[in-house]
């Protein structure tokens, strides 16, 4: 069954622009695992725009599902982790001036950083992925450097879906798919995210079955302003649930 992460960064982006209590991030979580949802994930950035470390503290004794904590692999974030000991680190890249995790990491490029800070965090018993743009060579590398999963961005397919053009929508499934069976090949767990909305990831689903789970943020919380968030989360997990179910059969009904 695909799982489903949800971002709620920005829940704490909401309470941050007011500096308030509210919107409370733990009480979100809660609300989010129980309708149905897999991981709770969070990015502690650099310049702590929405979540606080004081929450992903908080959400490590609150959450019961798995808590995947987003950090760039800076000495400073790998002692955090360290210390919390959230279930899963995702590795990402990060530049203070960008919206969001524009891209992924270039693993070839900054090996020695991002393997000295995988190496630690094994250690440390947590499971380390690594966010990656969906290329080979970049598998290879996250492989050598002994990383556990991948996170495929989405942010292109995302945008060529945007912009109509059937063309390159399916050129990037295409890379997606090609990325994925090699990285299951290899023995890593393919997850994927970014930019992925109700309509938009039907595609995915369907055509990169090999993709495990999905984390998903920004139309998860967008569509809890109208339908709450439980509702906003259990409309994402059928999506997920009925399409995968599909490609399952399908994959069942080619075998016999
Ligand atoms: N996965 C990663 C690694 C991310 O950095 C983000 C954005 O914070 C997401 C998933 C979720 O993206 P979105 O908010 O666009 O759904």
């Amino acid at each position: 069954m695909l799982r489903l992460g949800v971002n709620i960064d920005h829940v704490a982006t909401l309470r941050q622009a007011r500096k308030t209590r509210y919107p409370n991030p733990m009480a979100a979580a809660a609300l989010i695992e129980k309708a149905g949802a897999n991981q709770i994930t969070v990015h502690l950035r650099e310049d702590r725009r929405h979540i606080q470390d004081s929450d992903v503290r908080e959400l490590r004794k609150t959450v019961s599902t798995l808590l995947n904590l987003e950090m760039a692999a800076t000495p400073e974030m790998v002692k955090i982790a360290c210390d919390i000991k959230p279930d899963v680190v995702t590795l990402v890249p990060e530049r203070r001036q960008e919206m969001t995790t524009e891209k992924g990491l270039d693993v070839l490029k900054n090996a020695d950083p991002l393997g000295s800070a995988i190496q630690k965090l094994k250690s440390a018993g947590m499971d380390v992925s690594l966010f990656i743009e969906a290329d080979l060579r970049q598998i290879e590398e996250t492989v050598r450097l002994g990383a556990d999963r991948i996170e495929l961005h989405t942010g292109r397919y995302c945008d060529w879906v945007d912009k109509r053009d059937k063309k390159e929508i399916q050129n990037e499934l295409q890379h997606l798919k090609t990325a994925s069976q090699f990285a299951l090949e290899k023995g890593l767990l393919v997850a994927a995210g970014h930019g992925l909305n109700y309509d938009n990831i039907e595609d995915c689903i369907r055509q990169v079955s090999e993709i495990e789970e999905y984390n998903i943020g920004h139309s998860i919380i967008s569509r809890a302003i109208f339908v709450g968030l439980e509702n906003a989360v259990t409309e994402m997990k059928e999506i997920l649930e009925t399409v995968g179910a599909n490609n399952k059969e399908n994959k069942e009904e080619a075998l016999l």
